[in-house]
């Protein structure tokens, strides 16, 4: 079992596959993707060394993420790969929703069990200015189909002042009768984001009390749920999931670890240096290496993130590491 210094377990890996991506959310890409160097993305064979590794070290989830992951043309290949691999229960994907009705069957073939989607406002307009695109029906539509082939739907809405804090009524009514999981995340300070972040940050406690006052209450925790606080109610067939990262004991809970997609090990989101594992990703027979390599990085992860002091690290914007 992979444990820490401070006595923390981790089962969950989130795997970036690509830095690349086609929106321009307001808060992380604004101006669309900068080619600024040679892309340099590990390749099908290192990501299955890599993934290997971290199962045999007792991962038992895997989250693809991006940039946006659908921008790989082996996203498949990737998937089957991780389907194959014996220990790992989930393997998961994160998709901005980009020509998700055509894509999201030929994932779920090659094996894929549950699907995260953004969509940070319901109402069209609101979503096209925030992202860069007029898409919102498409990705509702993949969302849809993602339910009938049985996927696990969570989707991600970043809370944002002015743009869709009224519009807690909105998602409401979207689970009432919708199994999905809507995680409305705290707007993160990134290197490149600060006036941004200054202007449209809310806290996810006004979220939680306004809910509690609607009757949603809280899920009792259990040792191995992660950093989200998740909410119920009894007439609605979906939840509610708060990821607070500016709360007190968000790091205490944390059970992830991040490949970003050149194969560096970074110990938290807002690390100030990721680890290159690269070099122990180029044959089969490098594996206890590779292996012993993450045991020997995971005991410098640090108790938790200077955020609170405005120290976000080398996160330029979440786009680098996949959130
Ligand atoms: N703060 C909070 N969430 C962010 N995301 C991207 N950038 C930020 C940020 N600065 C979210 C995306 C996506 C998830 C992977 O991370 O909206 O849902
Ligand atoms: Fe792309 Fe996700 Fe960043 Fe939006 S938040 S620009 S979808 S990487």
């Amino acid at each position: 079992m992979l444990s820490d210094a401070f006595g923390r377990q981790f089962t969950y890996l989130r795997l970036s596959v690509t830095d690349v991506c086609n929106f321009r959310c307001q808060y992380c890409l604004p101006d669309g993707y900068q080619c600024e160097r040679t892309r340099n993305e590990m390749s099908l064979e290192e990501i299955g060394r890599v993934a290997t590794a971290f199962t045999q070290l007792g991962i038992q989830k895997i989250r693809l993420t991006g940039g946006e992951p659908s921008i790989r043309r082996d996203l498949i290949e990737i998937i089957a790969r991780l389907r194959a691999l014996d220990g790992l229960k989930t393997i998961a994907l994160t998709t901005n929703g980009y020509k998700l009705p055509q894509k999201v069957s030929g994932w779920v073939e090659a094996g894929l069990d549950a699907l995260n989607v953004s969509v940070d406002s319901l109402d069209a307009r609101l979503f096209q200015s925030l992202t860069g695109h007029n898409r919102l029906r498409e990705v509702l539509e993949g969302i849809d189909k993602a339910l009938s082939l049985g996927l696990k739907v969570k989707v991600n809405s970043v809370l944002l002042r002015g743009w869709n804090d009224h519009q807690l009524d909105q998602f409401l009514a979207w689970i009432k009768d919708t199994p999905i999981s809507i995680r409305f995340i705290e707007l993160m300070q990134t290197s490149d984001n600060l006036a941004y972040f200054k202007r449209h940050h809310v806290s996810g406690a006004l979220v939680r009390d306004k809910l509690y006052t609607l009757g949603w209450r809280e899920v009792a925790r259990s040792p191995t749920s992660g950093p989200a606080v998740e909410m119920v109610h009894p007439d609605y067939a979906g939840r509610i999931g708060l990821i607070m990262p500016y709360s007190p004991d968000f790091c205490r809970r944390c059970n992830r670890l991040r490949i970003s997609s050149e194969g560096n090990l970074h110990l938290c989101l807002f690390a100030s240096e990721g680890h290159s594992l690269r070099h122990f990703m180029q044959n089969d027979a490098q594996l206890s290496q590779l292996k012993a390599q993450i045991l020997a990085l995971l005991q410098r992860k640090s108790e938790g993130h200077q955020l609170h002091q405005g120290r976000t690290g080398m996160t330029k914007q979440l786009a680098m590491i996949g959130g």
